[in-house]
């Protein structure tokens, strides 16, 4: 699979970074984004369901929407790619897992320390309504329990963590902040949102710091995140990119394998770690 310089090459890393998109678990059933006609954002427009502005002015549809995508993403399983990246972790020194994925397939797969650039489906978090913020509507009270800016001055300092770790991503009008009042929305990156800086800071660092890094289905059209292999190839690391599909990475790598995942990575794997 491998010429026999860049095997060894990968021999010796002692740090590597293995960074994902959808495609790896595409063959776990979850459909990517921009693939042309089976990728989420082929039937949907991601600008009426993965906006701040789309929850602002219809939170049930877009509620909906990811209950939708969750039932899909809850029926998955980890697939043999999943499983090797979690095995690479137990057979080399260092390797930290960055990826876009929200399925958290990858800490199913028994994967440690997962950076999740785009969040969590299953988490819920406040929806922090900006527009209303600074249109001075209201004054930016915290609530205690959901961390997110009080819809109700006299947001409930009783209220406890197991009220809001009860409710979860499932149909039914969207629920709120037990304390406060806040709606809740799954705690993932919609588009025109920051990622958390800690997660991303997290990211950049183990990009800057591998001496080899993997990149695993990904289309590598959304920005910060594509810039992560980058980072790696300025440092000097080795570059592997697995996707059955030419990227704009593949030309820079310093092996582009055209395949899927579930096939390709165990077999990588073995071949280099044995
Ligand atoms: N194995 C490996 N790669 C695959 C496989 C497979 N079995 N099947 C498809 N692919 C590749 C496709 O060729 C494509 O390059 O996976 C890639 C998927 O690209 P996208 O759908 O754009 O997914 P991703 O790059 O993860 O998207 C980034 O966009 O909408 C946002 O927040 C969302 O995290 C997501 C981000």
């Amino acid at each position: 699979m491998l010429d026999p310089s860049l095997r060894q090459r990968l021999q010796q890393t002692k740090n590597i970074t293995v960074f994902t998109g959808a495609g790896i678990s595409a063959e776990s059933g979850i459909p990517t984004f921009r693939e042309r006609f089976t990728g989420l954002w082929a039937n949907t427009d991601p600008q009426e369901v993965a906006t701040p502005e789309a929850f602002r002015a219809d939170p049930q549809r877009v509620w909906d929407w990811h209950v939708h995508l969750a039932g899909t993403v809850r029926r998955a399983a980890p697939n043999a790619g999943h499983r090797a990246i979690a095995r690479l972790q137990e057979a080399v020194g260092r390797v930290t897992v960055i990826t876009q994925n929200i399925d958290d397939l990858h800490h199913a797969a028994g994967s440690r320390d997962v950076l999740e650039l785009h969040g969590n489906l299953f988490r819920l978090a406040p929806f922090v309504d900006e527009e209303a913020l600074f249109a001075g509507e209201r004054g930016p009270l915290i609530c205690h329990l959901c961390g997110g800016y009080a819809l109700r001055d006299d947001c409930d300092p009783y209220a406890g963590r197991e009220d809001l770790a009860c409710l979860r991503l499932e149909a039914g009008p969207v629920p709120r902040c037990p304390a406060c009042g806040a709606l809740l929305r799954p705690d993932i990156v919609w588009f025109g949102e920051p990622l958390d800086p800690h997660v991303l800071g997290a990211a950049f660092e183990a990009a800057d710091a591998c001496d080899a890094l993997i990149c695993v289905g990904s289309s590598l059209e959304v920005e910060p995140a594509a810039s992560i292999p980058y980072r790696a190839i300025r440092r000097g690391a080795v570059v592997i990119e697995i996707n059955p599909a030419p990227t704009s990475l593949t030309e820079h790598a310093d092996a582009g394998i055209q395949g899927n995942a579930s096939a390709v990575l165990p077999e990588l794997f073995r071949e280099v770690w044995g």
